[in-house]
C-alpha cells in the first residue's frame, strides 16, 4: 500500500518538473483520481409539472438572471432560474417542486381523457395528456475534481430537452429514445464556489410514435469524470474478424481524445479477459496524439479454445482499456463483448454455423405501473419471462432501448434486433443512427440493424435513396452486421429491398408474400420482422365492445395469424430467418380493436404486468421441449349450466385428451402449431387435458369450478431485495377461494401498505380498460389477479408488505433487504 503511494507521489512529482504549467492543476491529481469515474446521477431531483417562462429569461441575460455565469455563491433557491420578470428572480417555491428519483415518467400518473386528439392517432398513446416539465437537481463537485473532465449523460428523455448548468444553457436533444451528452467542465461550480444547479426542460408535447411513449427523465443519468487524456465516448469498438473451431481473433479499436492544450504521448494496454478474470491477452501500443485531436488505434487479440456467445450460452469476455502516461494510467475503461458468429442466408439464419430460426417477440418499452420508467430490475423481469416462456429473440420496437437491456440481453442470452426510430437522411437522421450504431455495437446479443418500421415511402424511389444513404451510414460504422428494414409493403418496388442486406417482412404471410418472393428472388436474405398481432384479453371469453375486451377465442385482426401458426411458418420455411411476435407484453395505447374505454393494447402473448393470457402457451409449446397442453376458458359459467360452451387448446403433445368431470370426451391426434377444439355441455366442475407422446401421458392440465373469493395471496419473485434505492420486487397478487383455486372472474378491490424502508412505486392488473391510478397503493384485481411493485429503499432489514381487501383473509409478504 505504502509501496503504491510512495510510486503515485513520485510519478506525481515527475510529471510535475517535466510538463509546463498549464498542466499543473492536471497534475494536482492524484493518479488514482485521474481515472474514469461514471456516477450514478438518478436520486435527488425536483420536478415541476407544467411550463416556466424560460426563454424570456434567456434572453434577458441580466445581471443574477439565467443566463449570468458570474454569480460566486448561488445557492439552490437563487439558481433555480425560475423567472416570471426579466429583473427579478421568480419565488422558488419548494412547495412548486415534487422530490423524484429517476428514472420517471410523469405521464404515467395522468388521468385518462376521452379525447382522440391526444397522441399522433385517436388513442395512439392511451388518452393521455403528455405535457411540458422540469427537472433541477442541486449537487456539489469536490474541489479536487477541478481540472477533469466532467459530462453528463442522460440515456433518454421523453423528449425535446434542454439543459442549463448554473444558468448556462448547455444545449436541446430532441430524441427521446436517444442519450445526451453534456460536457460540463467549463460551467461547475467546484468545492468552495458554491451549489451547482442543473435545470431540465422536457416537452413532451409532440410525439415520435404511435404508442405510449411517455414523458420525462426516464432512463438513467450519469456523471462521467476523467482525465483530459481519454478513451473517447462509446470509444472502443470490438470485432471477432475470425472464429474458427478453437480459435478467434479479437480486434480492438479504440478511439481516444486528448483534451489538453499540448500532444501527448501515451501507451494503450488492452487486456482481454475471459469471465474468471484471467487475462488472456495483453496488447500495448505507444503513440502521440495532438492537442485536442482524436486517435485510432487498433489492436488484435486471439483468444484460444473460445467459448461462444449464444442465448443457450451466453459467455462474455472483456476488454479492459487502460491509457498509461508516464507510469500513471490515467483511463481505464471497460467494453463486455462476446464471440459469435451470426450469418443470414438466403436459406435462414445461422448462428455458429448451425441453422437457427430466432424465436422473437416485439416489444414496446412500458410495464404496468410505471410507465416507461422502468428500474433495470423490471427489464430483467420481463426479459426472464420471455426466457421462460422459450423465446430468444428481442426486438426493440420501434426504437433504441435503454442500454441497460442490451447489457441483459448479453448476459441471459437473448438476440436482439436494434431499431432506428426514423427514416431520416438528414444531418439529425444520420447522427440518430450513428449515436445508436456506436453505442450498441459491441453488444454480443445485437444480431442486425434495423434502419425504420413501415414508413409510408417503402418502395418508392425516394425511400430507397434515403435508405442506401443510411444502410451506407450503417455499413461504415459496423461492417460486421447486417442492416434490415421492417416493411410491410413495397418490397419488390422502386428498388427498395435491393439496398438492404436483409428483407424484412411485416406481416408477409399475406398472399404468401414471402413464400412468393423467395421463390420469385431466390437469392433474397429474408427476415420476418414482425409477425401475429393476435389480439386477446387475459381471462376474457367473449368480445366485449363496450368494455373494450377481446375474447381469447378470438380471429385475430385481419393481418397476422393465430398464435402458434406464425411458427408453423418459419419451421416451413427456414429460409424466413425467424420471426417477431407483435408483441411480448401489451403496451398503453394502440387498443386496437376498440378505442375508449379501452387504453392498452391487446396484443401481448402476455398482458401489462407480465401475466400470460392463453396465447402464451402456443409459444411455450412452440418454443421448449416441455410437453405441455393448456386448456381454455376456466370453469366458472354459473349462467351457461346445460349449455354448450367451446374449449380450445395449445401444446406440443402428440396427441390430447379432454375429461369434462371426471368424463372423457374424446382423444385426437394435436396438429403441430394449431389449436384443438371441442365442443361440450358446461356442468360445474373440471376441465381436464391431458397430452400424450407415444401413447404415454406426458402432461396435463386441470381446472375446476372455483367456490367465491376467500382470501388475497402475494407471490414476489425475489424474497431479498438489495438495499440500493432501486431493487424492485413484482409481487403477484391472486384472489383466491377457500380450497386456495384462483377465481378466474374476481375483480376484488386490495390495498397494500408497506413496513420498513421501502416503497410502491405502482400498481397494475393487465385490464385494458383499466382507468384506475396507477401509482397509488391499491388495485382492483382484474380476472383474479392483480400486481404490485415494491421498491427497496437504502437500509438494510426487512420490507413487509401487506394486502388487505374487504370480505377477504389478507395476506404479507416479507422481503429482506441486504
Ligand atoms: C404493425 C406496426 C406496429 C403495430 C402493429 C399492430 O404494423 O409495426 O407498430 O402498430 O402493426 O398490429
Amino acid at each position: 500500500m505504502i509501496c503504491r503511494s510512495l510510486v503515485f507521489v513520485t510519478s506525481v512529482v515527475i510529471l510535475l518538473l517535466t510538463d509546463n504549467a498549464y498542466l499543473a492543476a492536471q497534475h494536482r491529481l492524484e493518479g488514482e483520481q485521474l481515472k474514469r469515474s461514471r456516477i450514478n446521477f438518478d436520486q435527488g431531483w425536483q420536478f415541476h409539472k407544467g411550463d416556466i417562462a424560460i426563454k424570456r429569461a434567456v434572453k434577458a441575460g441580466k445581471q443574477g438572471g439565467l443566463t449570468d455565469a458570474d454569480v460566486k455563491v448561488v445557492t439552490g433557491e437563487e439558481a433555480v432560474i425560475a423567472y416570471t420578470d426579466k429583473n427579478k428572480v421568480a419565488d422558488y417555491k419548494p412547495g412548486d417542486w415534487e422530490n423524484v428519483n429517476l428514472p420517471h415518467d410523469w405521464l404515467v400518473g395522468e388521468p385518462f381523457l376521452h379525447d382522440d386528439n391526444i397522441g399522433s392517432q385517436p388513442a395512439g398513446n392511451g388518452y393521455r395528456q403528455p405535457g411540458i416539465g422540469f427537472y433541477r437537481k442541486e449537487f456539489e463537485i469536490p474541489e479536487g475534481d477541478e481540472g477533469k473532465r466532467i459530462s453528463i449523460v442522460f440515456d433518454g428523455i421523453f423528449r425535446n430537452s434542454t439543459v442549463w448548468v448554473n444558468g448556462h444553457l448547455m444545449g436541446n436533444h430532441e430524441s427521446g429514445y436517444l442519450p445526451s451528452f453534456y460536457d460540463l467542465t467549463d460551467v461547475l461550480r467546484y468545492g468552495k464556489e458554491g451549489k451547482n444547479v442543473i435545470l431540465v426542460k422536457v416537452d413532451a408535447t409532440d410525439f415520435e410514435g404511435w404508442w405510449y411513449e411517455g414523458c420525462g427523465i426516464y432512463r438513467h443519468v450519469w456523471l462521467i469524470k476523467t482525465g483530459s487524456l481519454h478513451v473517447d465516448q462509446y470509444g472502443t469498438f470490438i470485432t471477432t474478424p475470425v472464429v474458427a473451431p478453437g480459435k478467434a481473433t479479437v480486434n480492438i479499436s479504440t478511439t481516444l481524445q486528448n483534451d489538453y492544450n499540448v500532444d501527448r504521448k501515451f501507451t494503450l494496454i488492452s487486456r482481454v479477459f475471459d469471465k474468471n478474470g484471467t487475462v488472456l491477452s495483453s496488447q500495448s501500443s505507444t503513440q502521440s496524439i495532438p492537442t485536442h485531436g482524436k486517435l485510432t488505434i487498433t489492436q488484435q487479440a486471439n483468444v484460444v479454445s473460445p467459448q461462444l456467445w449464444s442465448p443457450e450460452t451466453p459467455s462474455l469476455y472483456k476488454v479492459r482499456t487502460e491509457i498509461v502516461e508516464k507510469g500513471i494510467t490515467v483511463d481505464n475503461y471497460e467494453t463486455i463483448f462476446g464471440i459469435r458468429k451470426v450469418e443470414i442466408t438466403s436459406n435462414g439464419f445461422f448462428l455458429n454455423g448451425k441453422l437457427y430460426p430466432v424465436k422473437g417477440t416485439a416489444n414496446h418499452q412500458d410495464f404496468a405501473g410505471v410507465g416507461v420508467a422502468l428500474p433495470d430490475k423490471l427489464n430483467a423481469y420481463k426479459l426472464k419471462l420471455l426466457k421462460e416462456m422459450g423465446s430468444n429473440g428481442y426486438r426493440c420496437a420501434h426504437h433504441p432501448p435503454t442500454p441497460e437491456l442490451l447489457d441483459m440481453c448479453d448476459s441471459i442470452g437473448m438476440l436482439v434486433l436494434d431499431e432506428n426510430r426514423q427514416l431520416s437522411s438528414s444531418v439529425q437522421g444520420i447522427e440518430d443512427l450513428t449515436t445508436l450504431i456506436r453505442r450498441d455495437r459491441n453488444h454480443p446479443a445485437v444480431f442486425m440493424w434495423n434502419l425504420e418500421n413501415e414508413e409510408s415511402l417503402e418502395g418508392t424511389v425516394t425511400g430507397r435513396r434515403i435508405l442506401e444513404t443510411l444502410v451506407e451510414t450503417a455499413h461504415q460504422l459496423d461492417s460486421t452486421r447486417p442492416v434490415t428494414a421492417a416493411m410491410n409493403h413495397g418490397w419488390d418496388e422502386g428498388g427498395y429491398s435491393d439496398v438492404l442486406d436483409v428483407v424484412g417482412y411485416n406481416y408477409g404471410q399475406r398472399g404468401m408474400q414471402y413464400v412468393k418472393d423467395h421463390e420469385q428472388y431466390p437469392k433474397r436474405k429474408m427476415f420476418v420482422t414482425e409477425s401475429t398481432s393476435y389480439v386477446a384479453t387475459r381471462g376474457e371469453y367473449e368480445d366485449n365492445r363496450g368494455q373494450g375486451y377481446v375474447s381469447n377465442f378470438g380471429m385475430g385482426v385481419g393481418w397476422g395469424l393465430q398464435p402458434g401458426q406464425d411458427w408453423k411458418h418459419i419451421v416451413q420455411y427456414p429460409f424466413l430467418g425467424g420471426t417477431f411476435v407483435w408483441t411480448g407484453f401489451d403496451y398503453r395505447g394502440e387498443p386496437t380493436p376498440y378505442r375508449w374505454p379501452c387504453v392498452s393494447s391487446h396484443f401481448g402473448i402476455m398482458d401489462l404486468c407480465g401475466f400470460p393470457k392463453d396465447g402464451y402457451y402456443a409459444y411455450k409449446a412452440a418454443w421448449t421441449d416441455t410437453p405441455l397442453v393448456h386448456v381454455f376458458p376456466h370453469w366458472n359459467w354459473p349462467g351457461k349450466v346445460g349449455q354448450k360452451i367451446m374449449i380450445r387448446g395449445y401444446g406440443n403433445c402428440e396427441e390430447v385428451e379432454l375429461f369434462v368431470n371426471g368424463k372423457s370426451v374424446g382423444r385426437k391426434k394435436a396438429e403441430p402449431f394449431e389449436y384443438f377444439e371441442w365442443e361440450v355441455v358446461y356442468h360445474p366442475g373440471s376441465l381436464e387435458a391431458r397430452g400424450y407422446n407415444g401413447g404415454r401421458q406426458v402432461a396435463s392440465q386441470l381446472i375446476e369450478t372455483t367456490t367465491a373469493p376467500e382470501q388475497v395471496t402475494l407471490t414476489s419473485d425475489v424474497d431479498h431485495l438489495n438495499a440500493d434505492g432501486c431493487d424492485v420486487a413484482v409481487v403477484n397478487v391472486a384472489i383466491r377461494d377457500a380450497s386456495g383455486r384462483v377465481v378466474p372472474v374476481a375483480n376484488n378491490l386490495v390495498r397494500f401498505s408497506v413496513e420498513g424502508d421501502g416503497r410502491i412505486i405502482g400498481s397494475g392488473n393487465g385490464d385494458p380498460s383499466s382507468h384506475e391510478p396507477e401509482n397509488t397503493s391499491q388495485r382492483s384485481a382484474f380476472n383474479g389477479y392483480c400486481q404490485v411493485l415494491v421498491q427497496s429503499g437504502k437500509t438494510t432489514g426487512e420490507i413487509r408488505l401487506k394486502a388487505v381487501s374487504e370480505t377477504l383473509v389478507g395476506a404479507t409478504v416479507i422481503l429482506k433487504v441486504q
